[in-house]
């Protein structure tokens, strides 16, 4: 692997594990519940967070640009929750302006078993093309929108499989039951979204945990972190899981002692 795709990996994934902060919902749903100012949802979170996963409209107009962190930019576009079919995609971002925003990544959605299954597929290899010769890596992103309907081993294992096979550099899934079996049969590293928020945040840590212990490398949480009532706390117990290595019970206590410090009570 050249010098400069590893490098933007070891940055993405410090020691091999990621914790990936979107905020690119408003791409095809506008102004999501808690992500109506992304810039003031993101601020408190990033010291938790790897990295951020943002279109560029909203790098420029909310992430200070004398901000560290990381950038995946989300290349990928075109339709939206009120058009005729959210698979409906296509590449929006030239390689020029992933460039020129200093992306450490690109990101972009595969819709497979859709109607645009093709079109998407051709997304992807038409990105790493292009991302390759400038060594920036390529994170597909698997089963958005009606997909989530598909929600099993079977399905995200294929996905993720062909996205690999295309030449993403990381795959983006949803945590699953038998997650080994999605992950033993990606040859590069998955992490998992996280989808409709869940009930409890001891759900979120569990699944996390189990989906880490099964072969992901990390998350790439959005709702399940910014809509909760609590969101550094899940954040803080969510890094702790990815990078320290705690069980579920000691990032719960983590949630439960950081969620009653003022701080981090939700404005
Ligand atoms: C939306 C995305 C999101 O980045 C992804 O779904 C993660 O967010 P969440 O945890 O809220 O599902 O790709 O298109």
């Amino acid at each position: 692997m050249d010098w400069g795709m590893k490098n933007r990996l070891s940055q993405l994934m410090p020691g091999g594990r990621c914790f990936f902060m979107p905020i690119d919902h408003g791409y095809f749903q506008g102004p999501t519940r808690c992500l109506e100012k992304p810039g003031e949802t993101v601020e408190p979170l990033l010291p938790y967070a790897d990295a951020i996963f943002c279109t560029r409209g909203v790098l420029r107009a909310a992430i200070d640009p004398l901000s560290s962190k990381p950038i995946v930019l989300r290349v990928s576009g075109c339709s939206s929750v009120v058009g005729k079919d959210l698979a409906n995609e296509e590449l929006t971002t030239s390689i020029t302006e992933i460039i020129r925003l200093n992306a450490s990544a690109a990101g972009l959605s595969v819709f497979i078993g859709t109607d645009y299954e093709k079109e998407s597929l051709k997304n992807l290899s038409t990105l790493v093309n292009e991302c390759e010769d400038y060594g920036i890596p390529v994170m597909a992103v698997t089963a958005v929108g009606r997909e989530l309907e598909k929600r099993e081993a079977r399905y995200l294992a294929l996905a993720c499989r062909i996205a690999a096979e295309l030449g993403a550099r990381v795959v983006k899934t949803y945590w699953c039951e038998d997650f080994e079996k999605v992950a033993c049969g990606c040859p590069v590293p998955v992490i998992m979204a996280g989808g409709p928020r869940c009930e409890t945040e001891l759900e979120v840590l569990e699944f996390v945990h189990d989906g880490l212990q099964k072969g992901a490398v990390g998350i790439n949480l959005g709702r399940n972190v910014w809509q909760s009532p609590h969101p550094v706390a899940i954040a803080k117990a969510l890094r702790a899981i990815v990078h320290d290595n705690a069980s579920v019970k000691q990032a719960h206590e983590i949630f439960k002692a950081t969620k009653k410090t003022k701080s981090t009570a939700k404005a």
